[in-house]
């Protein structure tokens, strides 16, 4: 069972014998006994936060994020393919940091607009800077449900989350929206009759086009009061179509969800019902940087397009 005691001794261990978990995989004396000794290590000492059922063999979207945001919650499978992708684009652990600071930065524009509720699909394994605190820091009271089908992150969102009467997570599929919506926790949190911040991000290039990704986040729009904003990211083939398509077919070839890049105007139909705030669609540090010393001298190195609109 996941428990706070869980997280915290899974901490302790991470500074001991559980280092394991984090070391460079092929490193070693040259014997391959290094190799060996760390996966025995992993083998004898599976963290307890794993929850049962978790697949730890094979490399996971959720815990490759983790990994290359230098997250603990990842297996030497989500190493692997985090460094492999690396080697292709050695910019994905800034691009991954840049997504993750948009989302504070967007999350502080939409309390700064009044929005006091947050429904944040794919929130991923929390890391620092996450939802509720960037918006209930921002405002005291404020309200959020994460949406997630990752067994690790729900489980240590659920233990981040005891204790807070006003952020929750709900184990559900951005492809059955209908869930989202008329699940009780998020009912109880959330008041679909007052705008909402609508966070997907990072998330949508999971979804195939045969899964019609454009209905799936229409009807989540749908459903949300005027006033309400949709802020997004996604990976794009624009800017660097080469190295973009390379790191796309190593991840596909190990991970079981498959991640498909867009063009800017695939992406732009996403905001179809939506007036786009300024500064539009944008690569990642465009958006309302805090200073301008935090843009890139090339920002398309930053293959993801952000923004956020606003529900009329
Ligand atoms: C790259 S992480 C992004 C995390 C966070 N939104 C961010 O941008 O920092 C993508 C997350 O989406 C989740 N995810 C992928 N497909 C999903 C789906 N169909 N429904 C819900 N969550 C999904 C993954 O488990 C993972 O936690």
């Amino acid at each position: 069972m996941y428990s706070i005691v869980n997280e915290k001794a899974a901490h302790a261990r991470e500074a001991g014998s559980e280092k394991a978990i984090h070391a460079p995989v092929g490193r070693g004396d040259g014997t391959g006994r290094g190799h060996a000794r760390k996966q025995e290590a992993l083998v004898a000492g599976e963290p307890s936060w794993i929850p049962p059922g978790v697949d730890t063999q094979r490399a996971n979207v959720a815990r490759v994020y983790d990994y290359w945001l230098g997250g603990s919650h990842n297996f030497l499978a989500d190493q692997d393919l985090g460094r492999a992708i690396a080697a292709v684009e050695p910019n994905v652990r800034a691009i991954a940091r840049a997504n993750r600071a948009f989302v504070g930065r967007a999350v502080r524009y939409l309390a700064a607009a009044g929005v006091r509720q947050f429904v944040d699909i794919g929130s991923g394994i929390p890391t620092q800077g996450n939802v509720h605190e960037v918006a209930q820091q921002a405002v005291a009271g404020a309200r959020v449900t994460y949406v997630d089908t990752d067994p690790v992150a729900i489980a240590h969102s659920k233990a981040i989350l005891a204790g807070n009467e006003n952020a929750t997570i709900i184990d559900a599929d951005l492809r059955d929206p209908e869930k989202i919506l008329g699940h009780p926790a998020a009912q109880r949190l959330i008041d679909f009759g007052q705008p909402v911040g609508l966070l997907i991000v990072a998330i949508l290039h999971f979804i195939s086009a045969a899964e019609d990704p454009w209905r799936l986040v229409a009807t989540l729009r749908d459903a949300i009061a005027p006033g309400s904003y949709l802020v997004l990211s996604h990976a794009t083939n624009e800017s660097k179509p080469t190295v973009a398509q390379a790191a796309e077919k190593v991840y596909n070839s190990s991970v079981a969800t498959h991640v498909q890049l867009r063009s800017r105007a695939e992406i732009r139909r996403f905001f179809d019902g939506f007036d786009l705030i300024d500064p539009g669609l944008v690569y990642i540090p465009l958006w309302r940087p805090d200073s301008s010393a935090d843009v890139p001298s090339d920002p398309t190195q930053f293959w993801g397009l952000v923004g956020a609109g606003r529900k009329a």
